[in-house]
Parts: C-alpha cells; structure tokens; sequence
C-alpha cells in the first residue's frame, strides 16, 4: 500500500484528536521500530507502522467507558478500533487481523511469534522510559 505511514497517522491523527500526548508517545514508538527494524531480519513493514502507531488506540474508548486505562484495558479495548481504522483504509485482511493480535498482547507476555510484536515492546518501553525522565 502507497504512503502507509501517512495514512495511518491521519488515523491516529483524526481518532486522537487534541490529545497530543498519545499522538506524540505514538510517533515517538514507530520512529525506535523502525530504527530496531534495521538491525532486523523477516520484518513486515507495515504491519510493524501500524502496530506501532496504533499500539494504544485502545485508551480513549478505555477511560470513556472504565474511568481508567491499565494494560489490560488497552489490550481489550484496541483491537477492535484498530480493526475498524485499518479496515476503513483497506489494509490486508490478514495484516490486520496480526496487528489486532499484536495490539492485544503488547502488555502481557507474548503468545505469539511476531517479530513485530518484539520490536513494538522494545520500542514502546524506550520510549516509557524517556519519558519518566
Ligand atoms: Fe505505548
């Protein structure tokens, strides 16, 4: 797919809104991926994009409708917003359906095998701890 970058941030961008923090913590992820991606083997390219971009997707309708947001809600409550987005710009099926599981397990020990998925981790907790700093 043509400009995939672009259009999932205008995804995140258009569901996120003003809520500058996530859209930034989002951007900050996928620039380490794709950085760790280099020093990768058998690395799918957009499914790591939209894995990272869209990694949190799942906090807003969490605190909408819980009040909070935990890693367990985020991996809940994102796959099928992720599902939905992706879908609205005619991803893969099946690239979908393994960012979805990428999305729901990328808080809890993984169970599944995607390379994907280990970089997202990396990423996700160089970027958490920057910003505690
Ligand atoms: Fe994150």
């Amino acid at each position: 797919m043509n400009h995939i970058k672009g259009r999932i941030t205008k995804l995140l961008v258009d569901y996120f809104g003003d809520d500058f923090r996530r859209i930034t913590h989002a951007l900050e992820v996928m620039k380490h991926a794709e950085r760790i991606m280099e020093q990768t083997v058998g690395c799918d390219y957009e499914l790591l994009i939209a894995s990272t971009l869209l990694h949190d997707i799942g906090i807003k309708q969490s605190e909408e409708l819980l009040g909070y947001n935990d890693g367990k809600s985020q991996e809940k409550y994102g796959p099928p917003v992720a599902e939905m987005l992706l879908a609205s710009i005619n991803l893969d099926p099946e690239k979908i359906r393994k960012v979805c599981e990428i999305i729901g397990n990328h808080h809890s020990p993984s169970r599944f095998k995607y390379v994907e998925l280990k970089i997202l981790k990396e990423a996700d907790m160089i970027v958490n701890r920057i910003d505690a700093d």
